[in-house]
């Protein structure tokens, strides 16, 4: 049996060459996947195609989507659910990406790499304008140590920071065991942390998580970093808390609306904006799309699954 498999969204040719080598036939681009969705068996996206549930129903054959990333709040999964359709994804294969781009964007707010950058550009020596804060002694407050958060956590101790954790789906020993002292509460949390960085999906229970109460409970001066996905934080709150000092800086590569344009939030000179890349390293992105054509692969061939969602 020959399968169609649909990539909605530009992979890394290591997945799709390897579906071919299966005997796969691959469609790719989402022009050519329009008229041919009834076809196909499996689709695969990053975060940029919705599959919505008017996607899935016209997918009347469609046995998986593949999502070649970690974040599956772009596809409807009670749809899926419903019409049988599994999903899954690639979790692991980005980690040390998204981690180190966490700890670049905490050091670029912390000492303004940026501005700094781009005054020098300008021909300017600015030396008492750039004067910033140090994190060794500092406590992180990660909200949420799954794989990422406990790279993120690996890191930060690694710079002399004490971590602290909250995650309501980790028993306190294994938030130690990931590197982190775990708190109770976010509440605890906010107390503590000079840095919190953010490493929780968007889910109906995380959106807007990160708002004015939170921001009121936090030290002033804080730093705040998200590399999880825009809606968890809410931007107009984050902004209020910049301009009235009690939020030092933030470093974020994601947002409610993708993409935001030059708003407020992404102009502001404390905030040092990302166009949602830290997963995009040349290694992760080969791992990625490796991984999600092979667990596609597993999902029509009847293999064993690594990450089913749905
Ligand atoms: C992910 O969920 O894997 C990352 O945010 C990267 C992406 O969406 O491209």
């Amino acid at each position: 049996m020959t399968y169609l498999v649909g990539i909605a969204d530009p992979i890394h040719a290591s997945g799709v060459a390897w579906l071919e080598e299966q005997g796969a036939r691959v469609v790719q681009g989402e022009e050519a996947i329009g008229p041919r969705l009834a076809e196909l068996d499996a689709l695969i996206v990053r975060s940029r195609t919705k599959v919505t549930r008017e996607v899935l129903e016209r997918a009347v054959r469609l046995k998986v989507v593949g999502r070649a990333g970690v974040g599956v709040d772009n596809i409807d999964l009670e749809a899926a659910r419903a019409r049988g359709v599994m999903v899954v994804n690639a979790p692991q294969a980005t980690t040390e990406a998204v981690a180190e781009h966490t700890i670049a964007l905490l050091f670029a707010v912390a000492r303004s790499i940026p501005q700094a950058d781009a005054s020098m550009k300008q021909g300017k020596w600015e030396k008492k304008r750039f004067v910033g804060v140090e994190l060794a002694g500092r406590t992180l407050g990660l909200i949420g140590i799954g794989r990422i958060g406990a790279a993120v956590a690996r890191r930060a101790r690694g710079l002399g920071m004490q971590v602290v954790a909250y995650d309501p789906y980790l028993n306190p020993e294994a938030i130690r065991e990931r590197g982190a002292e775990p708190v109770a509460s976010l509440e605890d949390l906010y107390a503590r942390a000079d840095v919190v960085s953010v490493h929780v999906p968007l889910t109906e229970e995380t959106r807007g998580l990160v708002g004015r109460d939170a921001f009121a409970r936090m030290k002033e001066g804080v730093i705040l970093l998200c590399t999880a996905r825009g809606g968890v934080v809410d931007e107009e709150a984050l902004l209020e808390a910049l301009e009235s000092g009690k939020v030092y800086g933030a470093g974020l590569d994601v947002f409610a609306q993708e993409p935001p344009g030059a708003t407020p939030l992404v102009t502001h000179p404390r905030v040092v904006a990302t166009p949602h890349i830290a997963a995009q390293t040349r290694e992760a992105q080969a791992r990625v799309a490796l991984d999600i054509a092979q667990e596609v692969w597993a999902a029509l061939t009847g293999g064993e699954l690594r990450w089913r969602v749905v």
